[in-house]
């Protein structure tokens, strides 16, 4: 018999669940878009934004998702004929390397392994052998297809360590208002995020981080060389008007569902509470799959528990068909967790567990798994779900 009518959860790594006040405060009459409330709204995020990445910086904000940060990120800090080294540690540093290949950018992968952190010393390896062609590097805090939680403080100690000028260039799209990030306290120099995951929008916002060394950069760049107007830093660094903050007509559902989420964030204690609460249903999550492993059975991804991410994790399925799992889980209890991504597509899936959650949605994504492996019978260890708990209730006193 058919359990599940029709609702449906999700627990993938974004979009992440939008919270109801979120969502009501984008459904408005559009307003004047020259004065007003938007306007106050603007300012409201503007103000608010660099605290969400530790910076006194500048922070952009422009219609698109994760992308086109990243492009707004290469445009303004890059021109042909300049060097960057990407740090691999799963999918997505990759990716945005691409985008910096095609803009006549020379991109040098420092391979890595997706089950494991970047490691800092290859890094200072690398950069001291550099002629100084290497302009930037790029590397993913978290990363989303191997759930990495890179340690940014010792990439950046690295970098000093052999005295090099690269500038430190991060996605935090995985892990802004999920895992502890200080871009200035770090020395990050530019830090990039979008709204649909820690921020508990829906996706339309790219989110842009730059520090004094990154637009300084922007302004040594040459002035001929290929430009993206849309994401070009000049006007939106100097409007002439509110209109060229947002380079055009300004994401107005958006700002005010982001407007809503800082409060929330604001509420909750602030950051350091959003992250702690992260960090406990994480630590929850990832009892249950060591409670789950067994020969054959669910395992942790990433091996080192220091770099394990808080706002996603992937588990390996060893000989069981992991989509067969997602569906059950999908089908007949109503929870769509993340397939694997270049993971072992077909042996692993992912669990997000990013934004507005608490333990109960937490157990609900755990019991499912549960469930589908009792009815899969297929091996498993202990019950995950007590495992949780036993964090849970150690954590609620
Ligand atoms: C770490 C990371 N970087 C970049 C992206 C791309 O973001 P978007 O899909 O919003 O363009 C994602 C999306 O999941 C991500 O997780």
């Amino acid at each position: 018999m058919k359990l599940n009518h029709g609702i449906d959860t999700v627990a993938i790594p974004g979009p992440s669940i939008v919270p109801h006040r979120v969502r009501e405060a984008m459904a408005r009459a559009m307003p004047n878009i020259y004065a007003g409330d938007l306007l106050d709204v603007s300012d409201r995020v503007l103000e608010r934004l660099p605290a969400i990445a530790g910076t006194d910086g500048h922070a952009f904000v422009m219609t698109s998702n994760g992308h086109g940060a990243w492009q707004m990120a290469v445009s303004n800090t890059l021109e042909p004929g300049d060097r960057i080294l990407v740090l691999e540690s799963g999918r997505f540093a990759i990716v945005w390397g691409e985008y910096a290949r095609m803009a006549g950018i020379e991109v040098e992968v420092l391979t890595g392994n997706f089950t494991s952190p970047v490691d800092p010393a290859a890094v200072a390896d690398r950069l001291e052998r550099d002629d100084g062609s290497i302009r930037a590097v790029f590397v993913a805090h978290t990363d989303t297809s191997s759930s990495v939680r890179n340690d940014i403080p010792a990439i950046r100690a690295a970098i000093d360590s052999v005295g090099h000028d690269a500038l430190l260039m991060v996605d935090c799209i995985a892990s802004m208002a999920c895992d502890p990030f200080e871009m200035d306290a770090w020395g990050v120099d530019l830090a990039l995020a979008a709204s649909q995951k820690g921020l508990m929008c829906p996706p339309g916002l790219g989110l842009v981080w730059a520090g004094d060394k990154a637009i300084d950069r922007f302004h040594s760049l040459s002035k001929e060389r290929p430009r993206v107007a849309y994401v070009d830093w000049e006007r939106r660094l100097e409007p002439r008007a509110f209109y060229d903050t947002f380079a055009g007509t300004p994401p107005v559902a958006h700002l005010h569902a982001l407007d809503v989420a800082l409060t929330m964030i604001e509420e909750e204690g602030g950051l350091r509470a959003v992250w702690h609460r992260h960090q406990v249903l994480a630590d929850a999550v990832r009892a249950a799959v060591d409670a789950w492993e067994a020969p054959g059975g669910l395992s942790l991804n990433i091996e080192s528990a220091a770099h394990r991410s808080n706002a996603v994790t992937t588990v390996r399925t060893g000989n069981i068909d992991s989509q067969r799992l997602t569906e059950f889980c999908r089908d007949e209890l109503g929870v769509t967790l993340g397939i694997g991504v270049a993971v072992a597509p077909d042996r692993s899936f992912r669990i997000g567990h990013m934004g507005h959650l608490n333990p109960a949605m937490i157990f609900g994504t755990l019991g499912a798994i549960e469930t589908a492996l009792t009815a899969m019978s297929a091996p498993f260890g202990t019950s995950g779900v007590a495992a949780a708990a036993g964090v849970l209730g150690r954590e609620s006193h």
